[in-house]
């Protein structure tokens, strides 16, 4: 897999894995001499493109090697431009969901893929005609060569992302390429990994004790386990940290894992946060205080020697958002890649035994380690906890009447092709997600569409205003969440969600000046999510309760899948 910036690029090896087949990320301009013993090479999308001085590119050698390469996106366009195609620039570029109409079938890629079918789109340029040699093997409206093959030299390009569960019938296509074309055999399984990765703690502790700082999720549980089972309980020590920002009843939950002690340290994060609005320097904070809090932990239980290293619960997504492989754009930074933890890193002190798994393949190893299925199958929470779900701002304006509903002065972030967006939020009167899809699409400057379900006033009266974390809203956020997901694990949804964050947003009127956004999503591993709907009872009976809170004035549906949007608001 060579990595051309795509955030998608560790979505594409992971796609192949789930297939059974081993795959490992490189750097795009990896030399092809080195590539020789790979079966196959698949070049991931990105977010330049090949006319931006100094973009990705791959060494064209792998075009004449005889081995099979699959471009995708970027990919393709590079491979096009390498191999004397025609790429044109685009200005507003295409994002969601598209028909690609196949024209030939026979073709070993598509093989038994025929007629129209769903794909999804994220790109800015476009090759408008092949190299030659090359068949355009498929088109969609507003794009020629959506699809393209020479399969003499075994080369193809798709413009679409397969590796994204909204083109239906991607996985298929992997597949194709996987074992048809590239005679991949089928022999990977990550339950088969955990004596390697054993080993591999072993090796990186290097005689070392490892201290853990667990958040009760499934990635640092796992991690932890898997230590302790390789180095024995001696060698291993766990705290959880509770920093305030967390959810009702967390910290008594984790709280009761075996080896585990409690660090309290809310009101240090608090007093951190406090005015902070811009959301990567409220997880810059977070990062910093939790190296503080680290040291003042590993100090006061005299762990200062050179004996012990931190273990962290890190996985493949966490590094590709947080700009972690060479050319990736950075969308969010994750706590665990801020400069304190940057910095063991650069002297070998930091474990992370499960940084090149995804988040369903961290399961299966727990699975296999006997982890129980309540602690597997949590919702993830990122790391920032509420902070982070809790929208500050600076302004204070009324929302604004556009002719497609109101725009409401809150930014929050996005991922529109490829790179990061914080812009504000357009609010639209009905709970439809294919207006808001069109919306989004069609407008530019807004990253995000919400309904409004319940309000104690129309929104057209509100506004929103300035303020910034203080441990009121935490609370008023903590209520919601708590109400929500009370109702929703009472009557099974969350069963049928892959994520539902509750976020505070400021946007009311006087003395109710916040207002609660409910969003639910589906996804495989949190690279991209759909917002998806929710039974009618439900709501109602979420609205009834949260609408009870001191202070909120109103309930509001996101309907941004991702991209364009992130899961979380910020
Ligand atoms: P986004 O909002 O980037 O979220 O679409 C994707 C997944 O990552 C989680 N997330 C985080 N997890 N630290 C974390 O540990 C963070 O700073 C962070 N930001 C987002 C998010 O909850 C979702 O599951």
């Amino acid at each position: 897999m060579l990595d051309a910036g795509g955030q998608y690029c560790h979505l594409i090896a992971r796609k192949v894995r789930d297939l059974g087949v081993y795959a490992e990320v490189r750097p795009s301009e990896y030399p092809a001499a080195e590539l020789a013993g790979t079966r196959g090479i698949i070049i991931s999308g990105g977010p330049s493109s090949v006319y931006d001085p100094g973009s990705p590119t791959v060494d064209p050698a792998i075009f004449a090697s005889g081995q099979p390469v699959l471009g995708i996106c970027y990919g393709l366009q590079l491979m096009a431009y390498l191999l004397g195609g025609e790429v044109r620039k685009g200005e507003k570029g295409e994002y969601g969901l598209a028909s690609l109409d196949l024209s030939d079938t026979t073709d070993p890629v598509f093989g038994g893929l025929g007629g129209c079918q769903q794909i999804w789109m994220s790109h800015r340029d476009a090759v408008s005609a092949a190299p030659t040699g090359f068949a355009v093997t498929g088109r969609t409206d507003t794009c020629v060569v959506a699809a393209m093959a020479d399969p003499s030299r075994k080369l193809y390009g798709v413009q679409f992302h397969p590796e994204v569960v909204h083109t239906t019938r991607g996985k298929e296509l992997l597949s194709n390429f996987v074992f048809g074309v590239c005679g991949c055999l089928k022999d990977w399984n990550p339950r088969h990994r955990t004596a390697l990765i054993e080993q591999e703690i072993r090796d990186c502790a290097d005689g070392r004790k490892v201290f853990f700082f667990v958040s009760g999720g499934v990635d640092s549980s796992v991690a932890f386990a898997l230590t302790i089972r390789a180095l024995g309980p001696e060698r291993v020590r766990g705290v959880y940290v509770d920093t305030g920002l967390m959810r009702e009843g967390e910290t008594e939950f984790v709280g009761r894992m075996p080896g585990l002690t409690v660090e309290h340290a809310s009101d240090q994060f608090m007093s951190a946060l406090a005015g902070v609005i811009d959301p990567e320097q409220k997880r810059h904070i977070i990062g910093e205080e939790f190296v503080r809090v680290q040291e003042r932990i590993v100090e006061s239980r005299r762990l200062l020697d050179e004996n012990w290293i931190l273990g962290q619960g890190t996985i493949y997504p966490d590094t590709i958002e947080s700009g972690g492989t060479a050319k990736a754009a950075v969308i969010k930074t994750h706590h665990n890649r801020v400069a304190g933890i940057q910095r063991l890193m650069e002297m070998g002190r930091v474990l992370e035994p499960l940084k090149s798994f995804y988040k369903d393949e961290v399961r299966e190893v727990g699975r296999e380690l006997g982890l129980p299925a309540e602690l597997l199958e949590r919702h993830p929470f990122p790391g920032p906890g509420l902070a982070i779900r809790c929208l500050c701002s600076e302004v204070d304006a009324p929302v604004r009447p556009v002719p497609e509903g109101f725009l409401v002065p809150v930014n929050s972030v996005g991922v529109q092709g490829d790179s990061r967006s914080y812009a504000p939020v357009l609010a639209i009167d009905t709970l439809d997600h294919d207006r808001a899809t069109g919306l989004i699409n069609r407008l530019s400057g807004i990253n995000r569409v919400v309904a409004p379900v319940e309000t104690r006033v129309p929104v057209a009266q509100m506004r929103a205003g300035a303020c910034s974390l203080t441990p009121e809203r935490i609370a008023r956020l903590r209520r919601a969440d708590a109400i929500v997901r009370r109702l929703s694990h009472q009557s099974g949804y969350d069963h049928e969600v892959w994520q539902f964050p509750v976020i505070l947003i400021p946007l009311g009127i006087a003395g109710r000046p916040d207002s609660v956004v409910l969003r639910p999503v589906d996804s495989v591993d949190g690279m991209t999510a759909r917002s998806v709907t929710m039974d009618e009872e439900l709501l109602r009976n979420i609205c009834c309760e949260v609408l009870e809170i001191d202070q909120i004035a109103g309930v509001f549906y996101d309907l941004t899948h991702k991209p364009p949007g992130t899961i979380e608001w910020e």
